[in-house]
């Protein structure tokens, strides 16, 4: 995602909303990040990108983060990035190896998260709210404190922290214990690498289905439980006035018919300074709402339908987009939805339903089970022992 930061489809789209909200004014910020070398080198001023060298339209590059020294100012966000821009690459590695490409030098700021803050925390160039704020929701969560950081889970082969993963860095290069991966997967499915970003989301909630065995008529409550169990920061984190995430549960009688349908939507809802909503990133001056899960946490529903005669199956199931389907299609970009979880459950109306006689349906309730495991073991022993008496009565008769 990095490498088309600058020519991404729903970004320009963006973009040039805000430029003609603003008379242009917004551009130099929005590029700022999105194509650093594009606006360091002058090249890029606005939406006109004609003029623009081959290395400012890769948007987020090699050279521009491999050059980067520390922060700028003390407040992470907004492009904080110090640069030394002297062409010396610097990296993780501690004994850069002397070579024909490029100079290097040991960078130990690269494998902190303050690197990745420094453009991952967004706040609004006029009244400073924070407008993403990835970075924060790490530093505050449970992942800063136990010492893993951005990289060890965005720059490595699969979801969660897979390291170390040993290769070389460079052809020709000695093999080193940990080499980190320059894909950044992260959750675009559409623009993104869309199997990695599919496997990211895909490991990032549980999802936890509550529903009774048997209702034998009346109202039936059935709860949900999602847990952000693989996210380093707020689920969803990021452009969250823009990404879509929702929880949907409906419940199916044995016809087919959906006799329940409910959603819940997780993300931001940004507000202008006259109380209206939603409203484009330029417009904010505040926060709607906030329905988002901090990392490791989980939040909860219920939902309730009235039983049918036959048995009800409930599916409950957590859904991911980059954005609507109308931002899209006016970026003239295919953005599929995925499936983050899902789970599906029955409700029985009868115990007969199941297949068990009342007898045995009491006994699984009350924890007794219906055949007991352990005279399954005392039955296998057994079969067992006799076998073993046989097995010496014909060894005894061969000898
Ligand atoms: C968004 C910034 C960013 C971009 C873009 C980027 N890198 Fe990196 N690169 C890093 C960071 C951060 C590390 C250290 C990660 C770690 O150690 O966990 C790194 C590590 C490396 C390493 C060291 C591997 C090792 O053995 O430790 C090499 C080589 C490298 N990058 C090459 C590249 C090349 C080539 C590109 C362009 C295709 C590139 N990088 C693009 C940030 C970036
Ligand atoms: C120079 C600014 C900059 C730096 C430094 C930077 N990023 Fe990014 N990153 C961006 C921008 C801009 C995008 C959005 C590109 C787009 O979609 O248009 C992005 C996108 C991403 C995505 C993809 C998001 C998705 O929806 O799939 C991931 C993951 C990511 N960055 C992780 C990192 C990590 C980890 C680091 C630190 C090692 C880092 N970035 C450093 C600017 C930066
Ligand atoms: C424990 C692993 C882990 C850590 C640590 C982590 N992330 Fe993520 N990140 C994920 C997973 C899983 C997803 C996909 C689900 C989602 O969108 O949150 C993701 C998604 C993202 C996205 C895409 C969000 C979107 O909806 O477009 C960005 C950008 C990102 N991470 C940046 C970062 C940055 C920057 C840091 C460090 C400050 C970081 N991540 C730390 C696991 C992690
Ligand atoms: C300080 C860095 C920074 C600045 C400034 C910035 N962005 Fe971004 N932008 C990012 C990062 C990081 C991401 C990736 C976050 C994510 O995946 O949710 C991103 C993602 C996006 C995306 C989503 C792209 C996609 O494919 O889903 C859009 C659209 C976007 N930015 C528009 C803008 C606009 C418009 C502006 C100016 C008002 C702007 N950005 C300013 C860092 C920045």
């Amino acid at each position: 995602m990095h490498a088309k930061a600058l020519t991404d489809p729903i970004y320009l789209y963006e973009l040039k909303l805000g430029e003609e909200a603003t008379g242009g004014a917004l551009g130099p910020f929005c590029n700022a990040c999105h194509s650093p070398i594009g606006v360091m080198s002058g090249e890029l001023t606005s939406l006109d990108q004609s003029k623009v060298s081959p290395a400012g339209m890769e948007g987020v590059t090699c050279d521009f983060c491999h050059q980067v020294s520390g922060t700028a100012g003390d407040v992470i966000g907004n492009t904080s990035t110090a640069v030394t821009g002297d062409g010396v690459k610097l990296g993780p590695i501690t004994d850069p190896q002397p070579g024909t490409a490029h100079e290097a030098m040991y960078s130990e700021f690269h494998r902190s998260a303050e690197f990745c803050g420094n453009c991952h925390n967004v706040n609004h160039p006029g009244n400073d709210m924070p407008l993403e704020a990835t970075y924060t929701e790490w530093k505050n969560g449970p992942y800063a404190a136990e010492g893993v950081v951005c990289q060890d889970c965005h720059m490595t082969p699969g979801p969660g922290v897979i390291k170390p993963r040993e290769g070389k860095a460079a052809a020709g290069g000695p093999v080193r214990e940990h080499v980190p991966m320059m894909t950044f997967a992260g959750a675009n499915v559409g623009l993104g690498d869309a199997a990695r970003a599919e496997e990211r989301l895909q490991s990032a909630a549980t999802l936890d289905l509550r529903v009774p065995e048997i209702a034998e008529g009346g109202d039936v409550t059935i709860q949900t439980t999602i847990t952000n169990a693989g996210a380093g920061h707020y689920l969803p984190t990021g452009l969250t006035d823009m990404r879509q995430m929702w929880l949907e549960v409906t419940a199916t009688d044995a016809d087919g018919t959906e006799i329940m349908k409910e959603r819940r939507d997780f993300g931001t809802v940004l507000k202008d300074a006259a109380g209206n909503y939603p409203v484009y990133l330029w417009d904010a001056v505040g926060v709607q709402s906030d329905d988002r899960i901090p990392p490791r946490e989980s939040t909860s529903n219920e939902y309730s339908f009235a039983m049918t005669e036959g048995a009800v199956t409930v599916r409950a199931a957590l859904y991911y987009r980059t954005c609507s389907e109308e931002i899209a299609e006016k970026a003239g970009v295919d953005i599929p939805t995925t499936t983050m979880v899902e789970v599906t459950k029955t409700v029985y109306s009868s115990a007969d339903e199941i297949g068990m006689t009342d007898k045995e349906f009491r006994a699984s309730q009350d924890g007794t089970g219906g055949l007991p495991g352990l005279a399954i073991t005392v039955i296998i022993f057994g079969l067992m022992a006799v076998a073993l008496v046989v097995m010496k009565i014909m060894m005894k008769k061969e000898a």
